[in-house]
């Protein structure tokens, strides 16, 4: 979402005169779009700064400026406080005020020395305010459709920073899909904070789920010929989805689906609503949907309260499962967020413990899978250049990097590749015909 927020920081900029430059050091301006998940990511903000204030006081000695602004969560969550730490930033702004940029320059750069903060949940949509994308994403994009969550996992701090859920209208993300197939996007990641929780109103008036627009996109922007979304919740996995993974061939068979733990009692203290068995029945319908569909989730470790029973149960719905890929992360004590207020905290080195644990069980899942993929048949959509000269990259419809020596032209297209080797971080393909067959290959 961050990188999909930058990419429309840049296009409220453009009609200001703002490029987007690869490094700081000659910038008229840096934006810092951070995030607020976990103490780490919040903790990264205050180095980059540190950096950045460096940059400033060189350009100011050459006599030129610098305009410092903080973005994103931490900008919403900090606020004034950031202004107050640290004295190079002039500027600092939430996920939900970014439209508002040109206006905030403004005020920054009309009187020397003015610092200004907007962090507001404004009542005007930030949607409807942005102008059409100048910037092209290339063969692969993101498209928001939904933001903000009214779950309230006892962890997260994301229901407080990009605030209530909103859902974008059918016809306003139909028309972004537009634009971006036009400007050559064969593949589209549906995102939200909760973006099966989508409800969006639809030209009949009434309000689509997100299975009715996966179906619609499918149909009415025919160039795209790949649909992702994410991030899901378990609550939210309604039939209508399910059953878009049975019908629609553009939906790839690739789903992150975050589950956070496998014990029952500390799913209830997150206040996850769901237990380890419903997840289990999900996961049931949706392979019975689509047999090679392949899973990724998030788990947190040492969550307050958590015991070596309640460790071995994720454990075992891990092994139940079987991830294509996960993330997992020790828990973090989040301002603001009941789980923070919790007596009983889980003392780090066992969180280390069992991150370690259950990342050597991901990882060792995630190595199986790949290795699945040798011999393979499978389309890949090449949208970069590879690392060495005369190689293209791009991914599988489980998300694997894929190389392949090829020509550049491909870069754009979907292509059926035989799988010929299975490397650590990527799989090598021999391309078997440059055009995918418009009937799904599976592995
Ligand atoms: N501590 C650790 N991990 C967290 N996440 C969210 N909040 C926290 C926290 N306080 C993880 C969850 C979520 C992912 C985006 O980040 O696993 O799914
Ligand atoms: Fe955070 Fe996701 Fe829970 Fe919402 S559903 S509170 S975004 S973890």
């Amino acid at each position: 979402m961050n990188v999909y927020d930058s990419v429309r920081m840049a296009d409220v900029l453009a009609p200001h005169g703002y490029v987007p430059t690869d490094s700081p050091v000659d910038a008229d301006m840096v934006i810092l779009n951070t995030c607020h998940i976990r103490e780490k990511a919040a903790e990264k903000v205050y180095s980059e700064i540190g950096r950045m204030r460096l940059l400033k006081q060189g350009r100011e000695a050459a006599g030129e400026r610098m305009i410092i602004a903080v973005g994103g969560c931490v900008g919403q969550a900090e606020g004034a406080e950031i202004i107050a730490r640290a004295d190079c930033v002039d500027m600092v702004f939430g996920p939900q005020t970014y439209h508002r940029l040109p206006e905030l320059v403004a005020q920054v750069l009309q009187k020397s020395g003015t610092r200004v903060v907007d962090t507001e949940f404004p009542e005007e949509d930030k949607f409807d305010h942005l102008p059409e994308e100048s910037a092209s994403q290339g063969p692969a994009a993101f498209l928001s459709v939904q933001e903000g969550c009214d779950k309230f996992c006892t962890f997260c701090v994301v229901p407080y920073t990009r605030g209530a859920e909103q859902s974008r209208p059918v016809a306003a993300v139909t028309d972004e899909a537009r634009r971006l197939a036009a400007g050559g996007c064969r593949e589209i990641t549906l995102l939200g904070q909760n973006v099966n929780a989508y409800h969006g109103t639809a030209p009949d008036g009434r309000e689509w789920g997100l299975g009715r627009l996966i179906r619609h996109l499918a149909e009415s922007v025919p160039a795209v010929q790949r649909i992702r979304y994410t991030t899901s919740h378990p609550r939210d996995m309604a039939d209508e989805l399910i059953e878009a993974h049975r019908d629609v061939p553009q939906l790839m068979p690739y789903l992150h689906l975050p589950v956070q733990s496998g014990s029952d009692r500390i799913l209830a203290a997150m206040n996850r609503q769901h237990t380890a068995e419903d997840y289990f029945r999900i996961i049931e319908g949706l392979r019975a949907a689509r047999s090679d569909i392949a899973l990724s989730s998030d788990f947190i470790v040492g969550f307050p309260g958590e015991t070596d029973r309640d460790f071995a149960d994720t454990l075992r719905l891990i092994r139940e499962v079987t991830f294509a890929q996960a993330y997992s992360f020790k828990y973090s004590a989040r301002p603001g967020t009941p789980a923070a207020g919790i007596g009983e905290q889980v003392p780090d080195p066992v969180k280390e413990e069992r991150l370690a644990m259950v990342q050597q069980l991901l990882q060792a899942q995630q190595e199986a899978f790949n290795h699945n993929a040798a011999g393979a048949v499978m389309p890949v959509l090449f949208d970069r250049k590879g690392r060495r000269p005369g190689q293209i990259q791009g991914r599988s419809p489980y998300m694997q990097s894929v190389f392949a020596e090829a020509p550049d032209r491909l870069i754009g297209s979907v292509a059926t590749c035989r799988i010929a080797a299975v490397h650590n971080r990527s799989l090598r393909g021999d391309i078997v015909a440059a055009a995918a067959p418009s009937k799904r290959v599976s592995a």
